[in-house]
């Protein structure tokens, strides 16, 4: 069997790309050569300036932005349907980033709306958003997905039980799949990172004073990068050879 970890060429979805995390992945992926579909959710300025700052050196390659909430199954199958329209094909890559989380730590403090809407967008779409894209996937029997979930999935987190359950339900559906899937060239993986900064969620190093997450408590000394989850993404993608795998990115906090 010929091993294809062949990025260049390849059409990438990444959701949640007007985000830290997102971004960053996308600028990997697209150094690596491929196409971009770009989702944002209520952020479209930070998705249109990282498109105009990759568009001189595209040589040609689609990179197109898409407005999807990930709570909508309407937007999530009007995402697929554009893609197919702009980019002529369905994504090659799927990076299911678009998260949620409100810093809620007690249960008490968690009403049930707030529960269905972290289920919904961290959980649901990522399980929709691979419904979507498989059946392009098994096609041409090669695929990347990767589902940034989080350390949380573990129980150690500054946001409450609800955002710790749909962290842990991307990890069961990505080693499920993974098993199921591998026969059609299709991995599946996820990236759990924790206190990363530069993002919407963590802005800075001070906004973890006195959390789980304080830098004081990671043995690294300070926070991750947004650079550094990328790192382990594109890595995942151009390493058919790794599947159902949860790879914690943490400077050693556990
Ligand atoms: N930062 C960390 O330390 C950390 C740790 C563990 C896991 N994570 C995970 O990493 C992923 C990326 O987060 P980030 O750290 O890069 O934070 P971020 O900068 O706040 O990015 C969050 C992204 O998710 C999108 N999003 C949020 N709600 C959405 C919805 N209902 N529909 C569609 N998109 C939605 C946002 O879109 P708009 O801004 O356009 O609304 C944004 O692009 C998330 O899944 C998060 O749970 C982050």
């Amino acid at each position: 069997m010929t091993i294809d970890n062949e990025i260049s060429g390849r059409l990438a979805l990444v959701t949640g790309a007007s985000g830290g995390i997102g971004a960053a992945c996308a600028r990997d992926l697209f150094a690596q050569g491929a196409s971009l579909a770009l989702t944002y959710s209520s952020n479209k300025t930070p998705v249109d300036e990282l498109i105009e700052e990759l568009r001189p050196s595209a040589n040609g390659r689609k990179l197109t932005a898409h407005k999807a909430d990930m709570t909508s199954d309407e937007d999530l199958k009007k995402l697929y349907d554009d893609i197919k329209s702009e980019h002529g094909q369905g994504p090659d890559i799927l990076i299911a980033n678009a998260g949620y989380g409100k810093r809620t730590s007690d249960i008490l403090d968690i009403d049930i709306e707030e529960w269905d809407y972290t289920i919904n967008c961290n959980l649901r779409a990522s399980f929709l958003l691979t419904k979507l894209a498989v059946a392009h996937m098994i096609e041409q029997n090669w695929g990347r997905i990767i589902y940034i979930s989080s350390i949380a999935a573990g129980g150690t987190s500054i946001n409450g039980c609800h955002y710790s359950a749909s962290k842990a339900g991307v990890q069961g559906l990505s080693k499920n799949l993974a098993i199921k899937l591998a026969k059609h060239g299709i991995t599946c993986n996820d990236v759990a990172p924790a206190m990363i900064t530069g993002t919407g969620m963590i802005p800075d190093e001070e906004f973890l004073k006195g959390t789980p997450g304080d830098v004081k408590n990671i043995p690294v000394g300070r926070a991750g990068s947004t650079q550094e989850c990328a790192n382990v993404v594109t890595m995942l993608c151009k390493t058919g050879y790794m599947t159902g795998q949860s790879i914690l990115i943490s400077g050693g906090l556990k």
